[in-house]
């Protein structure tokens, strides 16, 4: 991690309290200066960051950029070193996500993208990914998952999202079809899955699990042919959790899908 990362950690890690330039200096084995360019260099990616002199710096309550350390921050310590890769735009996470666990990239990598412009559902559907919508794939690899049944692998990866956004919002999504999420009758959540295994011996090597959530979308945007059907989760800039806090709960539930 470089500098700017390392603070980007902490002020997402204390969003409730102010850090002091000594604090976060110390934290980064850097010198203030160091804090402080990663501080000007924060704000001119669009970070709010407030600053207190004898307090410190925290960052604005309504800050939803997401970024690694974002979603790093929230995760429980025994996950913290998964590798998260985030794009301001991919065609679809689910195929870089493929290209990596091809190439043998570890259980827990996760791609994210603010928007993609190739979205695909189930059944070669497009799935529509304006700004606004959460677009993930996680790679699982078999050892932690429940088994190789493609129908128990499918309700382990919806009950993990849905128990992730009923802990962090108290909604209730309830799962439709093969593992679309909806609420009040919309949907709100489509999970494609999809998986590589040795010919040979019909053996599981990995699952990729993209996970496309309407988060605080402009439904009002959508296709004709969508928007009488879907929802979002939260009105336009009404959400009350961020994006990197519910990608950080959907992997602890999938790495643990117990709910507390
Ligand atoms: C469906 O509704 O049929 C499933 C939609 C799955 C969409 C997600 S968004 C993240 C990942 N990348 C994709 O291209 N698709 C999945």
């Amino acid at each position: 991690m470089n500098t700017s990362e390392k603070v980007l950690f902490i002020l997402e890690s204390n969003k409730a309290a102010y850090t002091s330039g000594e604090e976060m200096a110390g934290q980064c084995g850097v010198s203030r200066n160091a804090v402080w360019k990663a501080i000007r260099d924060l704000r001119e990616k669009g970070y709010d960051i407030e600053a207190i002199s004898n307090k410190g710096y925290r960052l604005a309550q309504n800050t939803d950029i997401i970024s690694a350390e974002g979603i790093r921050a929230g995760l429980p310590k025994d996950l913290r070193n998964v590798d998260i890769f985030v794009y301001d735009s991919l065609d679809s996470t689910s195929d870089t996500a493929k290209e990596l666990a091809m190439k043998g990239a570890s259980g827990g990598t996760v791609v994210v993208a603010v928007t993609q412009t190739g979205g695909r559902g189930r059944k070669d559907h497009s799935f529509f990914s304006p700004e606004g919508g959460l677009y993930m794939s996680v790679i699982l690899k078999p050892e932690s998952l429940p088994g190789t049944d493609s129908k128990e692998i499918t309700s382990f990866v919806g009950s993990a999202v849905v128990n992730a956004i009923n802990e962090l919002t108290g909604i209730e999504p309830y799962i439709e079809g093969i593992n679309d999420l909806y609420v009040n009758g919309k949907k709100i959540c489509g999970i494609l899955l999809e998986s590589g295994s040795e010919f040979d011996s019909n053996t599981l090597q990995w699952v990729v699990a993209g996970i496309g959530i309407n988060f605080d979308s402009d439904i009002s945007s959508f296709p004709e042919e969508i928007k009488e059907r879907a929802s979002s989760l939260f009105d336009t800039g009404k959400a009350t959790v961020t994006k990197n806090m519910l990608i950080a709960k959907i992997l602890e539930r999938m790495f643990d899908c117990q709910p507390k």
